[in-house]
């Protein structure tokens, strides 16, 4: 039967769909064993959640707090006692790529980061063979914090400038000066560090087409390995969200003048929102690693695991007292052996997720792969496949492997929304935000 779904492309920023099912379809579930959710499950991403800034952005909804004073310590403990857990109830487990992220990972203080680095080592995660990324902040990253990075061989270093006109920053709700972009970045691009990105954000309500210019001119002085745009999404419980400000009407017109100026100045577009620098585009070590079917186990507060039939991770919130509590509870637990919250996957949600994954960040649909898994063509089943090829949207780019060519990748936002299941957008209309 032809699922119909057709693409409104009148609103292009509809979600930004980096995982599905969306955390907010998580609910409460009876206690289920990790060893049962992994049987049968051999390798995964590895990820760990460090909640913690220096600040909280007004854009922002990721799950972190600014100031959490003395938690730090113990949270990299219980970190340590979730990873050994894992190791105990999963011991022939084997972790590839990974990444820490947050939060603001470099928030942390040199010597816990240290000892973070070693936690992971000592779990398996092998950054001399797997290719693995951090985020940091421009005020928390320093010559000390590289040089660690770059001792324990973390290939990338991810940071977010968001732009480089003071007046936009205040706009976003975003505390951090110029200066301070300015010499995080000088630091970074003179460090030799394998790769490293920075994030801009297009879209507030200030910011003009000669304004975005001149950031994207400032960050390519750099020559980052890979530029990520961002559209700004004005999100429930926000600073931004709660004064109700709004986005640029151009925010459209925005996206095709910051695309436009990377493509014709050294940069290639891997998806809607990732740049690559073109002498860096086929530097990274071959990956086993597939995000379409592979599995990913997280650590620590906030982090997401995911196996092929059920996705799961702590509660989820982003006001800070509840995100504080949940933090607390993390710390708190004893037992990592056993899942609670999250949600499990039908044929019918791991055929969408496939989908998702597949034409959204830089992925490729694989109509093979996918009739080995689930013995049909996805073209025979989601009629929104067909009209990405009427649109002219969807290439063909070797015998049944398709990817979103330049026009398609504009409504990257359009065409995930467009794949949930009535389920999953019925579970998030009815998410408790908190
Ligand atoms: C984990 S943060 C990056 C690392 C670090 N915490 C920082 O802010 O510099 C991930 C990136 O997502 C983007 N982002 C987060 N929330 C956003 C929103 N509501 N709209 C647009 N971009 C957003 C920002 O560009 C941000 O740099
Ligand atoms: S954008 Fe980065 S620094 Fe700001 S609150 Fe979010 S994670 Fe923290």
């Amino acid at each position: 039967m032809l699922v119909s779904n057709s693409l409104d492309i009148t609103q292009p920023y509809q979600g930004y769909t980096y995982s599905y099912p969306h955390k907010s379809t998580y609910r409460e579930l009876t206690p289920i064993d990790l060893k049962d959710v992994w049987q049968k499950q051999n390798s995964a991403f590895f990820y760990v959640h460090i909640p913690f800034c220096e600040m909280r952005c007004g854009f922002c909804n990721l799950f972190t707090i600014s100031n959490p004073k003395e938690r730090v310590s113990k949270y990299i403990e219980t970190v340590q006692l979730q990873i050994q857990q894992i190791s105990e109830v999963l011991p022939d487990l084997y972790l590839q790529n990974f990444a820490i992220g947050g939060g603001t990972p470099t928030f942390l203080a040199v010597d816990e980061l240290e000892l973070l680095f070693k936690s992971i080592i000592d779990f398996g995660v092998n950054p001399q063979q797997f290719f693995g990324s951090i985020e940091a902040s421009p005020k928390t990253i320093n010559l000390e914090k590289i040089a660690l990075i770059k001792e324990y061989k973390i290939a990338r270093l991810s940071m977010g400038i968001q732009s480089w006109i003071q007046d936009e920053m205040k706009a976003l709700g975003r505390p951090q000066t110029i200066e301070t972009t300015l010499t995080a970045v000088e630091h970074i691009a003179q460090s030799g560090v394998e790769e490293f990105n920075l994030d801009l954000i297009y879209g507030t309500h200030n910011q003009t087409n000669k304004s975005f210019l001149y950031s994207l001119q400032k960050t390519i002085a750099y020559q980052p390995t890979e530029i990520f745009l961002y559209p700004l999404y004005i999100r429930k419980l926000t600073g931004l969200g709660i004064k109700n400000q709004k986005q640029s009407q151009h925010q459209f017109k925005l996206y095709i003048t910051g695309r436009d100026f990377l493509l014709n100045n050294g940069y290639i577009q891997t998806s809607m929102r990732c740049f690559r620098r073109k002498e860096a585009i086929d530097c990274r070590p071959e990956s086993k690693y597939s995000s379409i079917t592979d599995n990913m186990i997280g650590v620590g507060a906030g982090a997401r695991s995911y196996t092929k039939n059920l996705h799961y991770s702590t509660d989820y919130a982003v006001n800070r007292k509840e995100i504080k509590t949940i933090i607390n509870d993390y710390m708190n637990t004893k037992d990592f052996k056993s899942i609670n919250y999250g949600v499990a996957l039908n044929t019918d949600e791991q055929k969408r997720r496939f989908l998702i994954k597949s034409l959204t960040d830089g992925g490729r649909l694989n109509e093979k792969l996918y009739k080995d898994i689930f013995d049909v063509s996805p073209f025979n089943e989601f009629e929104v496949l067909n009209e990405l090829l009427e649109r002219n949207w969807l290439t063909e780019i070797q015998p049944e492997l398709y990817a979103l060519n330049q026009e398609g990748m504009c409504y990257e936002d359009v065409i995930g929304p467009a794949l949930y299941s009535e389920n999953s957008k019925r579970l998030m209309q009815d998410f408790e935000w908190k």
